[in-house]
Order: C-alpha cells, then sequence, then structure tokens
C-alpha cells in the first residue's frame, strides 16, 4: 500500500488559514520576445550554463495560456495564487518607459483571478533583473534599490486595487549567493564576499518598496526569504563554527534585518554606503506577514581541502563551509533530502530566535522534484510537510498559509526543464501543445483542501 493511503486525514488547520500555489515570472510565462530582456536571458544564451541547453523564452507559454492554467488553480480549490511580475515584461529597459501591452497582462491575469474567486498574491522580483538595469551594474548598485521601489510604485498603481497581498522579493539569500557570489545562476557573477553589496541594496529595495506599495494603498505586504535549519557535520568546533557561518548567511543575514532592524554581528561593517544604520531603518519597514520557503536542512562542516560537489553545484575551496550530504533520508529527483521534522524545527527555532518580533508567518514555497504524472512521493512530502507545519502551528507559531511549489512544470533555472516541481504535468516535448495533465497529488490537494472546509 502507498503510504499516504495509511494515514489519517490531514489535521485541521485554523478556517481563515490561506491555501494556495506558487509560481514565477520567468519560470512560466514564454513570450520572451514581447518583454525586455533580463539577466537569465543573457545567461541562458551562454553554452553550458543551463544543463540541458533550453531557455525560458517559450516555457510554459503561460502569457498565452493564463486562462486555463487560471481555471486549473480554480478548480483546485485553493484561496491563492502567488506568481510573480517581470520586471522587464513592465519596464523594459529597467526605468523609464512603461510597457503598456506588459501591464495590460498582469491586469488581465489579475482580472481573471478574481472573477474565479481567487486572490491574486504578486511577487515584485523573482531573479528577473532587468539586462538594462544589470549592465549598468544591477545589484551591486544602490540605485538598483531606487529604481525597484519605482517598479513596485508602477504596478501597485495598476493593479493594486484587487491584489492586496503583495511580496516584494524572492529570495534574496538564493540571489545573492548563486547569482553573484558562485555563478550558478543569472547574472552568473564570482564575486564570493564581495557579493555582500547585493544583499544589501536587495534589502534596501525591499525596505523601499514596502514604503512605495503602502503608499498606493497597498495594506498587507511581506517577503518571501528561503530558510532551513542548519546541522553542523558534527560536534567539533572547526564543524559548529563553519555551520554557524553557513546558518548567519542562510537564516539571518535578510531576516535580522527586517525582523530586528540590525545585521548579525561583524556584518554592517562589510555593507556599502556612507549610512548603513539609516537604511536599515527603511529595510525595517513593518512588513505584515514573513514569508517562508523552505525545501531541506543542510548539513554543513568545516572547508574540505578540495572544491565540493554539492546539489548540482560546484562549490569553490575560498569558502570558510562546506555542505555535506544528509544521507540518511529519502530524496528527491533534485537529490535534496526529504525532512518533515526540519520544517518543524526550522519554523520552532524562529519562535525562539525572534519571540515577540516574528511577524505572523506565511509558507510561501515549499514542494519536491519528482518524475511522472503518478507521483505518489509528491503526495508523501507535501502530506509529511503540511503536518510537519502543524506541529509548528501546535507549538505555538504563528503560521497564516502555505503555499505550494509549484503550479506547474517549468523551466527550473540552471537544471533547465529536467526538475518538475509542478501538481500539473506540462509536455515539453510537444511545444506546440504544452499540454498540462493535472498530476496525482493535484487530484490529492483538492481533496485534502475540500476536507479542510466540511
Ligand atoms: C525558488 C524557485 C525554484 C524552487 C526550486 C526556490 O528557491 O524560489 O524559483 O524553482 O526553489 O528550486
Amino acid at each position: 500500500m502507498a503510504a499516504s493511503d495509511a494515514r489519517e486525514p490531514l489535521p485541521q488547520f485554523p478556517r481563515e488559514f490561506l491555501w494556495g500555489v506558487s509560481t514565477s515570472a520567468h519560470q512560466i510565462e514564454g513570450a520572451a520576445g514581447l518583454r525586455g530582456p533580463s539577466v537569465w536571458d543573457a545567461f541562458t544564451a551562454v553554452p553550458g550554463r543551463v544543463k540541458d541547453g533550453t531557455t525560458a523564452d517559450v516555457a510554459c507559454d503561460h502569457y498565452h495560456r493564463y486562462r486555463e492554467d487560471v481555471a486549473l488553480i480554480a478548480e483546485l480549490g485553493v484561496d491563492a495564487y502567488r506568481f510573480s511580475v517581470s520586471w522587464p515584461r513592465v519596464l523594459p529597459g529597467g526605468s523609464g518607459e512603461v510597457s503598456a501591452a506588459g501591464l495590460d497582462f498582469y491586469d488581465r491575469l489579475v482580472d481573471e483571478l478574481c472573477a474565479a474567486g481567487v486572490r491574486p498574491v504578486p511577487t515584485l522580483f523573482h531573479w528577473d533583473t532587468p539586462l538594462a538595469l544589470a549592465d549598468r551594474g544591477g545589484w551591486r548598485l544602490r540605485d538598483t534599490a531606487e529604481r525597484f521601489a519605482e517598479y513596485a510604485a508602477v504596478v501597485a498603481a495598476r493593479i493594486g486595487d484587487r491584489a492586496q497581498k503583495w511580496i516584494t522579493l524572492n529570495e534574496p539569500a538564493e540571489h545573492t549567493l548563486l547569482g553573484h557570489a558562485l555563478g550558478q545562476h543569472a547574472p552568473g557573477e564570482h564575486l564570493l564576499f564581495d557579493a555582500l553589496p547585493v544583499a544589501h541594496h536587495q534589502l534596501l529595495a525591499h525596505g523601499l518598496a514596502v514604503r512605495a506599495l503602502r503608499a498606493a494603498g497597498v495594506t498587507d505586504i511581506g517577503i518571501a526569504n528561503s530558510h532551513g535549519p542548519t546541522w553542523p557535520a558534527s560536534s567539533s568546533a572547526a564543524d559548529t563554527e563553519a555551520a554557524d557561518f553557513y546558518d548567519l548567511l542562510l537564516n539571518r543575514l535578510f531576516a535580522d534585518p527586517i525582523v530586528l532592524g540590525r545585521y548579525p554581528e561583524g556584518i554592517a561593517e562589510l555593507m556599502p554606503g556612507d549610512d548603513v544604520e539609516a537604511d536599515l531603518k527603511v529595510i525595517a519597514e513593518p512588513v505584515d506577514w514573513y514569508g517562508i520557503n523552505f525545501y531541506q536542512p543542510t548539513k554543513v562542516g568545516a572547508p574540505l581541502p578540495t572544491a565540493t560537489e554539492f546539489s548540482g553545484l560546484t562549490l569553490p575551496q575560498e569558502l570558510p563551509f562546506s555542505p555535506r550530504e544528509l544521507d540518511d533520508y529519502p530524496r528527491t529527483d533534485f537529490g535534496w533530502p526529504v525532512v518533515p521534522e526540519a520544517f518543524t524545527e526550522l519554523l520552532t527555532g524562529l519562535g525562539d530566535r525572534y519571540g515577540d518580533r516574528l511577524p505572523p508567518l506565511v509558507i510561501t514555497e515549499n514542494g519536491c522534484s519528482y518524475e511522472g504524472i503518478d507521483d505518489q512521493r509528491r503526495i508523501d512530502y507535501l502530506d509529511g510537510h503540511l503536518r510537519a507545519l502543524h506541529r509548528a502551528m501546535e507549538a505555538g507559531i504563528d503560521v497564516r498559509g502555505y503555499f505550494v511549489w509549484s503550479l506547474l512544470d517549468n523551466f527550473e533555472w540552471a537544471e533547465g526543464y529536467r526538475q518538475r516541481f509542478g501538481l500539473v504535468h506540462v509536455d515539453f516535448a510537444d511545444p506546440a501543445a504544452l499540454t498540462r495533465t493535472p498530476k496525482a497529488s493535484y487530484a490529492w490537494l483538492r481533496e485534502a483542501l475540500r476536507a479542510q472546509r466540511p
């Protein structure tokens, strides 16, 4: 018998709990010729950077098929849809002239969602920086944060009347680490610790955008940050020190400034600008909730003498830590360990760390990569993580919603189309049809949600 057939129904979540699915613009929209170029277009054009040699020029062609996709979301029975707005679709040059056609697309999408009774939850930045801004220095420059706030105001003026719940940035930690420090994602920079200004400018962009959104009348604002427990490879001083440092980069660098209004010790001095303290006041502009993207815990030890391969990444020797494989757990097709109890640990740990200062949480992403339409392993993953989430809530953590990553199989960044995270299968082998087929996990989630609302 499959594992989940034997399970009890999911525990009951609060009546007002928000259920949703997530996607991002670059990963699904396609219609690349109808927007300005982004750093991801330039990155994918370089042979060898995307493992299967593909691009997101067409992706799921959601730009043209959004009605079908909204119908799938409505039929699933979720309350909300988290999508991202493509900055270069709205402002092809990053700033200045607004594309009427670009804004019209999001207007149509939001109307379609509202008509279907699904709440639109836009994310303003999911890694697709306009190439025009990147060519001038991108997130290494403070100017990009200011341009971002202008862009936020443009989008809010158009769809802020119907979209009330907003996300400023998606995972600035990954964008800094993978995009600017290690070069595994666009824009492909290898700055290592010189990437810290990129972190600061994204945080500043977040704070400025919170202000711009509020000025435009938006009242319900958060950020989607990635988090996961860090487990030291051993109890040796060298391993725990390395793990603490990794934990600081992943779990505190982007959370402390937003939640506490300060950087972890020793970091503020490394940040750019004349007045980091003044910037921190902007960054700490109160959010209405704090979004968590959770996938996996990480085991971390002291640096090894040679460059390490980890999760498809080649990590340079200069790093003061080295992630290790977590061997004793099942794995997704991406090779990521499946550890639901780490989800509970993460959430209760945030409660311990931030206490009353912690805003209400929303799980803005959680999901897994598995092949196949009969995806029992995805059902097991989601079931296990929802139970783990419920345990954290029973322990007193205030969580207001949960968004599955992802609605559709999509362009999974440097992996191309090789990793499938969707509740709905997309037939990329037939680009003219791009047929959507709901998987077993889609049917399971629909039934689970029905049971939540007797
Ligand atoms: C990102 C998504 C990505 C997912 C799976 C998250 O880090 O926000 O864009 O597809 O992880 O890798």
